[in-house]
C-alpha cells in the first residue's frame, strides 16, 4: 500500500510530483485541487478544515473545496488552515497593480491574524508587460516576505501548442505563518523593480522552456554546475548577430564560449580555477578548429575584466556560483562525488564567489563583477544571468529577485524573465511528514539592457 504523509495524508505518487517547481496547468479546477489537498487534511482534530480564497473563481473554488471535504470562506475569519488569493487575471498593468496593492496588503495582514501557525498562503500572480515589462510577483513577494516567511515558489508554464515550450508564466507563491515570520508589512518600494520595453524581446524569446541537455562528456561532469550549451545558443541567436562577441566572466567549462563559437560568434570570458579554465580552453580549441572565429578565455578574477583588453562586447550571458551552497551540500552528496574523483566545489580561493558565507556580501561582490563587466559592453548590448532563489536551512533567500534590483539600480533595463526548466533529475522528497519544501527545478535566465545612451 503507497504510504501516506503525515503533513497532508496523500499518498507518494501525488505529493512527490507536486514538489516540482515547475508545472503545465491543465485547468484551474486541477489548481485548486491540488493545492487544496496538498496544503489541507481533514482530521479527528478539524474534520471540515477552512480555506480562504479570494479570486474571480469564487464558485470553482468552493465547489472543489466542497468535494474534498473543505469549508471555503471569502472573509479572514478565524482559525484558517490554507488561504488562496488568485490574481491571475487581476491585474494587466502596472497601474491596475498599483491601484489595487494597499487592498491585497491588507487582506494579507488580516490572513497573519486568522490562519493557523505553520499554515500556509498560496497567491497565483503573473508579471505584467504593460506599459513595460514590471515584475508584480516579485514585489508582492518581496512586500510580504517579513510579514510572513516566505517559503516557496512553483512556475506555473502555460503550453501552447504541442511543443515543451511556451509564451505564459504565472507564479505561485508560498507564504507560512511560523517562528521566523516577522509579523511586519514593508512594502518593497516600486521603483526598485520597474523593468523596461518589452516590445523586441517578447517576439523573439517567450518565457520559458524544458531544456534536455544531453549527457555530458567525461570533462564535463566534473563541473558541479554547467549549464546547456543548447540554452546559451538560443539567446545567442536572438540577441546577437554573427560575428558578434559574446562574453562571460565566470566561464566554468567554457559552455558559453563553445556555444558562441558554434553559432558563428566569437567567444570571450574569464575563469578563477586553472582546473576549469583548462578545460574552457581545450574545447573552445576543437570548437574553433578550421574557422577564423575568435576565443579568449583568461585565468583571472572577474572583477578585473576591465583592466584586462577584451574588445567590445555584444552581449553577456553568464551564471555566478549558486552562493555558497557547494559548500553545503549534504555530506552524502558530497562523498558521492568525491569517491567518482569529481569536483566538490570550485575552488578554494578567496576570490571565488561560491566560498563567500554572508549572502549581502554575496551579492554585492557579484555586483561589483557585473559593475566591471558593464565597462566592456556596447551601448545597448544585451545580458542574461542564469540563476536560481535559494533556499537554505529552512530559509528562502530570493536570490534573482534581489539580483535584478540591484542591477536595476546600477542602469541596466531589466527585460521580461525566462525559464529553463530541468525534467531530467530526479525528485527528492524534501520536507517530508512535516512542510512543504520543493525541488528547485526551474532557473531563472534574467535579461537586461545596456542603455544605449550609457
Ligand atoms: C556556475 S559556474 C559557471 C558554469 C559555466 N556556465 C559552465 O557551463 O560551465 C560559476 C563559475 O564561476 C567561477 N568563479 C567564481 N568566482 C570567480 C571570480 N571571482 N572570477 C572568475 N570566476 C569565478 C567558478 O570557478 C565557477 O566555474
Amino acid at each position: 500500500m503507497a504510504v501516506k504523509n503525515r503533513f497532508n495524508n496523500i499518498d507518494s505518487k501525488e505529493w512527490l510530483p507536486f514538489q516540482k517547481s515547475w508545472f503545465v496547468p491543465t485547468n484551474t479546477e486541477q489548481l485548486y485541487r491540488s493545492n487544496i489537498r496538498f496544503f489541507t487534511q481533514a482530521n479527528e482534530e478539524n474534520p471540515e478544515p477552512s480555506i480562504f480564497y479570494a479570486g474571480s473563481e469564487a464558485d470553482l473554488f468552493s465547489a472543489v473545496a466542497a468535494d474534498e471535504g473543505r469549508k471555503t470562506t471569502f472573509e479572514p475569519t478565524s482559525n484558517l488552515s490554507f488561504a488562496v488569493i488568485d490574481l491571475r487575471d487581476k491585474f494587466q498593468s502596472l497601474e491596475s497593480y498599483l491601484s489595487g496593492l494597499d487592498g491585497i496588503l491588507a487582506t494579507c495582514q488580516q490572513l497573519f491574524e486568522t490562519l493557523q501557525h505553520r499554515k500556509f498562503l498560496c497567491i497565483h500572480i503573473a508579471n505584467v508587460y504593460q506599459p513595460g515589462f514590471y515584475p508584480i510577483a516579485w514585489h508582492l513577494a518581496k512586500s510580504l516576505q517579513h510579514l510572513f516567511s516566505l517559503k516557496d515558489e512553483k512556475i506555473g508554464c502555460v503550453q501552447k501548442g504541442d511543443e515543451l515550450a511556451g509564451d505564459e508564466i504565472f507564479y505561485s507563491l508560498y507564504f507560512r505563518k511560523d517562528e521566523k515570520s516577522e509579523g511586519i508589512m514593508r512594502p518593497a518600494e516600486t521603483e526598485l523593480l520597474r523593468g523596461g520595453n518589452t516590445g523586441f524581446f517578447e517576439s523573439t524569446i517567450g518565457h520559458w522552456q524544458v531544456v534536455r541537455p544531453p549527457r555530458r562528456k567525461k570533462n564535463e561532469i566534473l563541473h558541479p554546475a554547467k549549464y546547456p550549451e543548447a540554452l546559451v545558443e538560443q539567446f545567442i541567436k536572438a540577441f546577437t548577430a554573427e560575428g558578434a562577441n559574446v562574453f562571460d566572466p565566470m566561464s566554468g567549462t567554457g559552455s558559453t564560449q563553445v556555444a558562441a563559437l558554434s553559432c558563428g560568434r566569437n567567444g570571450f570570458g574569464t575563469e578563477l580555477s586553472p582546473f576549469f579554465h583548462e578545460i574552457a580552453m581545450e574545447r573552445c580549441q576543437e570548437m574553433a578548429f578550421g574557422t577564423t572565429l575568435q576565443f579568449d578565455i583568461k585565468l583571472h578574477n572577474a572583477k578585473e575584466v576591465a583592466q584586462l583588453d577584451f574588445p567590445a562586447i555584444d552581449y553577456l550571458i553568464t551564471s555566478p556560483p549558486y552562493w555558497d551552497m557547494l559548500n553545503m551540500k549534504g555530506a552524502e552528496y558530497q562523498a558521492r562525488r568525491k569517491e567518482k574523483g569529481l569536483q566538490l566545489n570550485y575552488s578554494d580561493d578567496t576570490n571565488d564567489l561560491g566560498n563567500i558565507a554572508d549572502y549581502q556580501r554575496f551579492v554585492d561582490e557579484l555586483i561589483a563583477v557585473y559593475k566591471a563587466c558593464d565597462k566592456i559592453l556596447k551601448p545597448g548590448a544585451f545580458v542574461t544571468i542564469v540563476v536560481k532563489n535559494i533556499k537554505k536551512k529552512g530559509s528562502n533567500y530570493p536570490f534573482a529577485w534581489d539580483l535584478s534590483q540591484k542591477l536595476i539600480a546600477m542602469g541596466w533595463e531589466l527585460l521580461p524573465e525566462f525559464f529553463w526548466c530541468q525534467d531530467d533529475i530526479n525528485l527528492a522528497p524534501y520536507g517530508y511528514g512535516n512542510t512543504w519544501v520543493s525541488n528547485t527545478f526551474h532557473q531563472y535566465c534574467l535579461n537586461f539592457r545596456k542603455r544605449t545612451g550609457a
